[in-house]
């Protein structure tokens, strides 16, 4: 796989010009299945599915809970999707975060489709330190807007385009700096810096299963020590998606006691 000029903030490269900043509405829910090229994911109780589609030649990615629990997808996957929407919305234009289309309803949203694969998908050796810089760069890019991505240790949500790219997805758990409600927003001050911190250890968290040769010193102290604040936003992070799960499930289960 080639790792040539990945320099996102220079230029992308002929192959890599933005796509159409919005793809045909044309595509609508009730036309939605008509244009699936194939399921890239098909999710689980909580996880939305994913679906690669096409109209008039533009490919996107599709996120959708409209087939989740009813009651799950009207609290949880609407605000999910709302959140990720106005995310992707916010970082339109940055390089190496999919483009945003547009949202198809309450439960579903468009972006660019990245041509590649996952990196749960890649084998020890195959990224180089020009992948792992460009990522560098992108979750750069995230942090000098205000973003952290909060979401980065799970490697299913940076793409390694067939270039050889990285490219960040999922949004649906960014926190703004000065985002949320205003009584959130001295304890959002506080944690913002350290989900920051935790976006870039993700990117050694990474480098140490597929490239270990790449760590620095300085990078293997830290994935060897975890702070006290590290592991409070693991909670943090735990117990939101248990929360999460225990909704999903029990809506499932009101669902089966129904039927
Ligand atoms: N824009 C995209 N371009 C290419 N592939 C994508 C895109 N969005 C999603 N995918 C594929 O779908 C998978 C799941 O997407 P996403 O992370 O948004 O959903 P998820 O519900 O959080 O799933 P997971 O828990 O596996 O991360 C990705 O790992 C990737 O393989
Ligand atoms: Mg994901």
């Amino acid at each position: 796989m080639p790792t040539g000029n990945m320099q996102y903030s220079k230029h992308r490269g002929a192959s890599h010009e933005r796509p159409p900043t919005a793809m045909p509405d044309t595509l609508t829910r009730d036309n939605l299945r008509d244009h699936v090229v194939r399921e890239l994911s098909d999710g689980s109780a909580t996880r939305a599915e994913i679906l690669l589609v096409e109209v008039n030649g533009v490919r996107a990615a599709v996120k959708d809970y409209r087939s989740r629990d009813r009651r799950y997808r009207a609290t949880i996957g609407r605000w999910l999707i709302s959140r990720e929407a106005a995310m992707y919305e916010y970082l339109n234009g940055v390089p190496g975060i999919p483009a945003f289309y547009h949202r198809i309803d309450r439960y579903a949203l468009a972006v660019e489709y990245i041509e590649g694969k996952n990196c749960s998908q890649c084998a020890p050796g195959e990224l180089g330190p020009e992948f792992f810089d460009a990522l560098r760069e992108i979750v750069a890019a995230l942090h000098a807007r205000g973003v952290a991505h909060c979401d980065l240790k799970k490697d299913t949500n940076i793409i390694v385009d067939d270039h050889g790219r990285p490219h960040v997805i999922d949004l649906a758990a960014a926190l703004r700096r000065h985002g949320g409600p205003l009584p959130m927003r001295p304890l959002m001050c506080w944690l913002w810096p350290r989900f920051a911190k935790d976006d870039i250890k993700a990117i050694s968290k990474l480098k140490r299963k597929l490239a270990p040769e790449l760590l620095t010193a300085e990078q293997r102290r830290a994935l060897e020590h975890r702070t006290r604040a590290e592991r409070l936003l693991k909670l943090i992070m735990r117990t939101a998606r248990r929360i999460i799960k225990l909704l999903a499930t029990k809506g499932e289960d009101a669902r089966k006691a129904r039927a």
